[in-house]
């Protein structure tokens, strides 16, 4: 008898497959959290349904309405906090646009994204990439800012091409390399025989725009759009569209997505906040292995955001600074009671010593200590003790302090060898 036939045989009689069995049991447990394309799970994702901005969307489409039809529109600022849809809504609408246009219109709608392109040439550059024809030799490395003006102007004559400029983040344009590009742009209209250049600016920072000169800024600002911060309800539909695309279904226990929505309402109504709040609470629940996402979850996700946000302040602060900061939670962690500021002065002073490097001035350190209070790491009350005090600062760190600690300590190669107070 073949031995496959035997085996079977075998198997009928005993009754059991021993491996069948425990494959699939541990399978079930080990069933993973995401199965959808992961990238959803990114701030970078623009999904197709965008929830809770038809109004905005309305606007510029309402703007953009000539380039509907072959015309070209007016220039347009758009502006909200950070997190609000502004990307996502511009970039929606310019396929759209791409799509409901005929060929020969010759629309060359083009989002530069300022944070990369941050001088006039490269942006520049990318303008004359997208708006040639695709024939055409890509600008090169060499040339210069006027040259490829010249080619981006050439190119719009020719072909009768009605330019789509979207400026995203120009903010950072104008705070690296001035207005000049800007002007540039909306000068070449006055030179141009046929075709046009319209710019879509967006920005989640107004100041940039008292740093424009005034007829650039009031071109820029022909017509606005604003964004407002979402509220905690339209962050969970936000969030609910995107578990639904890559979770299994019942991956999340109940309340996980408000909880989400809920932490990142408080903090400006930042839909990219509230996505990666999320995304970091399912990659702590896929790393444990647990079959569901819970509040827990959650809130080690809140907390390890928070820290990130906490380590991006401490590490660009300067060496002394970092010293003082270590020496104040370490005293904290002591004491376990607010700090005067003439106990931050001497723990600094004794820990400068140890490390042997110089201490600062009382001045310095308060100093020191507003910027600290600035970053949101510190807070430091003015109390009055008696007649013969007066009043002093009472210092108490708004950080969770053991973690804050390793994150000083790792940020500085020379607090290594500190030994906790
Ligand atoms: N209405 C919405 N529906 C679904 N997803 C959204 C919506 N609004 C924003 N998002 C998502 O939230 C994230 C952040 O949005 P977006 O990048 O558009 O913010 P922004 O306003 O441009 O912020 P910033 O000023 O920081 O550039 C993106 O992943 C985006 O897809
Ligand atoms: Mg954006």
């Amino acid at each position: 008898m073949p031995a496959d036939d035997q085996r079977s045989r075998l198997e009928d009689f005993l009754g059991d497959d021993t491996v069948g069995s425990i494959s699939q049991e541990v399978l079930k447990k080990s069933r993973p959290l995401v199965v959808g394309p992961r990238q959803a799970l990114q701030e970078t994702w623009i999904p197709p349904r965008l929830v809770h901005r038809d109004r905005e969307i309305r606007q510029v489409v309402n703007i953009l309405a000539p380039a509907y039809r072959g015309n070209a529109p007016s220039n347009v600022l758009v502006y909200g906090k950070t997190g609000t849809g502004k990307t996502a809504v511009v970039t929606r609408v310019l396929d759209d646009l791409k799509r409901k246009v005929p060929e020969d219109a010759n629309l060359r709608p083009v989002i530069v994204n300022c944070r990369d392109a941050d001088t006039d040439y490269s942006v520049m550059r990318e303008l004359v990439n997208a708006t040639q024809d695709p024939s055409m030799k890509p600008v090169g490395e060499k040339s210069g800012t006027h040259a490829t003006l010249l080619r981006l102007r050439h190119a719009l004559q020719q072909n009768d091409g009605l330019a789509i400029v979207v400026l995203d983040e120009v903010d950072r344009l104008v705070k690296r390399s001035g207005d000049n590009a800007l002007y540039s742009l909306m000068e070449l209209n006055t030179h141009l025989k046929n075709g046009h250049v319209s710019i879509i600016g967006i920005s989640n920072d107004l100041q940039f725009i008292e740093d424009l000169e005034s007829r650039v800024q009031s071109r820029l600002n022909e017509q606005s759009v604003v964004f407002h911060p979402y509220t905690q309800e339209q962050l969970r539909d936000i969030l609910r569209d995107r578990a639904k695309a890559v979770l299994v279904p019942g991956a999340l226990e109940d309340g996980v997505i408000e909880h989400c929505a809920a932490a990142a309402a408080r903090d400006h109504g930042d839909a990219r906040r509230a996505i990666a709040l999320f995304r970091t609470a399912v990659q702590m629940a896929e790393k444990e292995g647990a079959r569901q996402v819970t509040d827990d979850h959650v809130t080690k996700a809140i907390a390890e955001l928070e820290l990130n946000v906490i380590g991006e302040g401490v590490r660009t602060l300067p060496v002394q600074q970092k010293v003082l900061l270590w020496a104040l939670l370490a005293e904290y962690r002591t004491k376990k009671k607010p700090l005067s500021s003439g106990a931050v002065y001497d723990v600094f002073a004794r820990v400068c010593q140890n490390l042997g490097i110089p201490t600062a001035s009382t001045r310095t350190v308060s100093n020191y200590l507003s910027e600290l209070e600035v970053l949101g790491i510190i807070r430091a009350d003015l109390v009055y003790r008696g007649r013969a005090s007066g009043r002093t600062r009472e210092v108490t760190p708004t950080v969770p302090v053991g973690p804050t600690l390793k994150l000083v300590k790792d940020s500085e190669e020379l607090l290594s060898d500190l030994k906790d107070l």
